[in-house]
């Protein structure tokens, strides 16, 4: 494809990068692969908030109570007290998908939250949903957040698509840019492969109800969480999408074609970072695959290289918390870090995907992340994270790091070693 390039294209690649306000920041820069950087503190299981260092699982049950409660009050705002969802529609949009291997379904799910006993918010969206034909048994699922409407992760002409497109659908060079800068994968992920390995795929588009701008989106999120008063912690966009997707979890464990019990969240980048904050506080997910989710996923925010805390919050003012947006410049205050988001997951299987020159991520810093939850895994069972350098990839570890070659996207080397995890911990 890099051949077929000419001097307009990208030229209009490099406009289009400046344009799209921060969607990714390419860096010359390269991780390194043995960290030499502190260790994540304060250490997961040593004493917090008061409380003496955990030594045994019922402590850590413990711990993770208060754990989540920080992360609500410091990073990602508070959720609603109640919540839940029901499905308002569904239609088969058509079971002859794949020449007949998968079937395709649209379901209308609306959501709802109350943040008091006064106040009950609702919202609607829709959930795609391809299921393999053929199978005698609930099959595994992917389920997954993107930034492209639903008719773009799964192309069929029978899906709705939202008003005004979205701004995926961009055709000829548009496309061809997009997927040149961002990966074969970056919008459609491989659904004929998926099927073939016995997997579902479900996927939402998280903009439909809290859209990813910023102030589209604090409306939304506002409007979401009335009846929570206090300002600095009104919930972000990232909790809110990893709050969707335990909406979706809700209806689907009354499926007949899903094994509820392995239910595999996987998100790129902003929707990295949602995929992990559903795992941490929802304990129905089997694991997560949470690719080049960067700050305010996995990397940790003390010691960081590439986006800082500031950067995040100026850049994205509704993904956060403002309380977030207060520890700009001064991350050594901040209760938690990311290692404890991802030892909240413990001791389901996580797979943290890497790419060398997406610096802004910070690879080292989610390697130093899974270093700094590993005392987790250990102690809930014998996982964690098995490799001791960036580069040694080991799929059947519970806590799984992945680094490629290359910048900020979903690739052709990307979706291999997704699979390689996913069979390893959710295939029969
Ligand atoms: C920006 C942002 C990152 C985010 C990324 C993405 O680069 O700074 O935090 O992960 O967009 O979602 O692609």
């Amino acid at each position: 494809m890099a051949s077929s390039f000419s001097l307009t294209r990208l030229s209009l690649l490099v406009v289009m990068l400046c344009a799209m306000g921060g969607c990714v920041r390419l860096t010359m820069a390269w991780a390194d692969l043995t960290p030499d950087r502190p260790g994540a503190s304060p250490a997961a299981l040593g004493p917090f908030d008061g409380k003496a260092a955990v030594n045994n699982p019922e402590e850590w049950h413990e711990r993770s109570v208060l754990l989540r409660d920080a992360f609500q009050q410091h990073v990602y705002g508070v959720l609603p007290e109640r919540s839940g969802a029901r499905v308002i529609n569904r239609r088969l949009v058509t079971d002859s998908l794949l020449d007949g291997r998968a079937q395709l379904e649209e379901i209308t799910l609306e959501v709802w939250t109350s943040f008091d006993s006064d106040s009950e918010n609702t919202a609607t969206f829709n959930l795609l949903l391809a299921t393999p034909v053929d199978v005698d048994r609930p099959v595994p699922l992917i389920l997954m957040e993107t930034f492209c409407p639903n008719h773009n992760t799964i192309p069929h002409q029978g899906v709705t698509r939202p008003q005004g497109g979205g701004g995926c659908d961009g055709e000829g060079v548009m496309a061809d840019v997009m997927t040149y800068v961002f990966g074969r994968y970056i919008a459609t992920p491989p659904l004929a492969e998926i099927v073939d390995r016995g997997f579902a795929l479900a996927t939402l588009y998280p903009s439909e109800f809290v859209p990813d701008q910023a102030d589209a989106g604090l409306v939304a999120l506002s409007r979401l969480s009335q009846g929570h008063t206090d300002d600095m912690t009104r919930w972000g966009s990232i909790a809110a999408w990893g709050w969707g997707f335990s909406r979706v979890l809700d209806v689907l464990v009354s499926e007949p074609s899903v094994d509820a019990e392995r239910v595999v969240l996987y998100g790129h980048s902003r929707y990295g970072k949602a995929a992990l904050f559903a795992a941490a506080y929802d304990e129905r997910f089997a694991g997560v695959i949470a690719h080049q989710s960067g700050t305010g996923g996995a990397a940790l925010n003390r010691h960081k290289q590439g986006e800082s805390v500031g950067d995040i919050t100026r850049a994205y003012p509704h993904w956060f918390s403002r309380q977030y947006a207060a520890y700009a410049g001064r991350e050594e205050g901040l209760p938690v870090d990311q290692h404890h988001l991802l030892a909240l997951i413990a001791p389901r299987p996580v797979l943290l995907g890497n790419a060398r020159r997406d610096v802004w991520s910070d690879p080292e810093g989610t390697f130093v992340a899974a270093q700094g939850a590993h005392p987790v895994y250990d102690l809930l069972g014998d996982g964690g994270l098995q490799q001791t350098d960036l580069k040694s990839f080991i799929p059947d570890a519970t806590l799984s790091f992945h680094l490629r070659p290359g910048t900020h996207g979903v690739t052709e080397e990307d979706w291999p070693a997704f699979f390689e995890f996913l069979e390893a911990h959710f295939s029969e």
